[in-house]
């Protein structure tokens, strides 16, 4: 098939182009595909697209008047597409379902022992010359309670590490798994959860239903202090709320790989210049907060597996075979 990738950068095209070796015809687009770029796609078949591309309704109706018949996501979130406009459209969208779950609970765990011993902190002071332990005391991850809202693939290894360092841990997610539950994983109410855990982890995908579940309310419940990692995708958190917490002190520490409105910065260089996002610039001003561009799932065994998934499942809609990661 002619496949056009949007949002390309080198290590899609290194990637892709290694898993599909001479079988699809690939052309890589820098742009994002959204209302402006789509027409970018005339020609081709298919559509490559990754977290930040807007598949919205108008997308999809121009998509399909291109002729495009597949949307490939190379990634496991589908909150940017528009299913039922897809559907109207009768265009297939395919996505990868897993590729590394390990990727993303091992930065899930960096992201909890980088905040509670400071380890960013402690890293440019060592390297000025600061030996100083002061602002530094952490506290033992052994023992302390962990709440995990979304048990599937990536919660699950964030159970499992997270046993291993000793932490008992709460869950709340609507379909409990047995995995979870033999590693002595509790599941209880999301107001539980939220009351008992000493850190509150975040591993269910986005969805209409619970878009800023983590709002006032919820932080309400939490205990001060409390240590908030987002991997998952922006739109969980009310970020204006979070904020507040963060400057009463009733959150101690957030972590985070994802922004709701992370589509306008993450993935690009814009050290030289001026972020125009206020909510984002104020997280940044907190010691005790730590920011990753949306690379959790940014492994070698992770992009492996993403390209060879998305060329597969290209592959498998081209020859009419059964599509085990069809969306719609
Ligand atoms: P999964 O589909 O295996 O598991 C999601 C779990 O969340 C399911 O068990 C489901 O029952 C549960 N769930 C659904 N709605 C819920 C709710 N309202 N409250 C609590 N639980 C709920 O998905 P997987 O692979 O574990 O990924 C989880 C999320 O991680 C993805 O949806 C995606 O948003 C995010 N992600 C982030 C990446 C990154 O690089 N930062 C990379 C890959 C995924």
């Amino acid at each position: 098939m002619k496949v056009a990738v949007f949002s390309a950068k080198n290590y899609d095209r290194e990637f892709l182009s290694a898993a599909n070796a001479t079988r699809h015809e690939i052309h890589f687009f820098e742009p994002h595909l959204n209302e402006e770029t789509v027409g970018l796609a005339d020609n081709f078949g298919a559509v490559c697209v990754f977290v930040n591309d807007r598949i919205n309704a108008a997308v999809i109706a121009r998509l399909a008047s291109l002729g495009i018949e597949l949307v490939a996501l190379r990634c496991a979130g589908y909150n940017n597409v528009d299913l039922a406009a897809a559907k109207k459209h009768r265009i297939t969208v395919v996505r990868v379902p897993e590729y590394s779950p390990y990727a993303v609970a091992e930065h899930t765990l960096g992201l909890m022992l980088a905040l509670n011993r400071k380890l960013h902190r402690a890293y440019n002071r060592v390297r000025e010359g600061n030996f100083a332990l002061d602002g530094l005391l952490g506290f033992d991850l052994h023992g302390k309670t962990a709440g995990i809202i979304g048990t599937g693939k990536i919660g699950t290894v964030v159970a499992q590490i997270l046993t291993g360092f000793g932490c008992p841990s709460l869950a709340f997610d609507p379909v409990p798994n047995d995995t979870c539950r033999s590693l002595g994983v509790r599941y209880v109410k999301l107001d539980d959860l939220l009351a008992q855990a000493d850190i509150i982890t975040l591993h269910c995908p986005l969805t209409p239903q619970n878009k800023r579940m983590i709002n006032r309310t919820a932080i309400e419940k939490m205990k001060t202090g409390v240590m908030l990692i987002n991997t998952s995708r922006g739109g969980l958190l009310d970020t204006v709320a979070v904020i507040e917490a963060l400057k009463s002190g009733k959150i101690g520490y957030l972590g985070l790989d994802v922004y709701e409105e992370e589509e306008e910065i993450f993935f690009e260089d814009r050290s030289g210049l001026i972020i125009p996002d206020d909510v984002f610039a104020r997280l940044l001003t907190f010691p005790n907060v730590i920011i990753t561009g949306h690379q959790a799932f940014f492994t070698r065994e992770a992009l492996e597996n993403i390209a060879a998934t998305t060329i597969d499942n290209i592959t498998k809609f081209e020859n009419g075979l059964t599509l085990e990661n069809q969306l719609v």
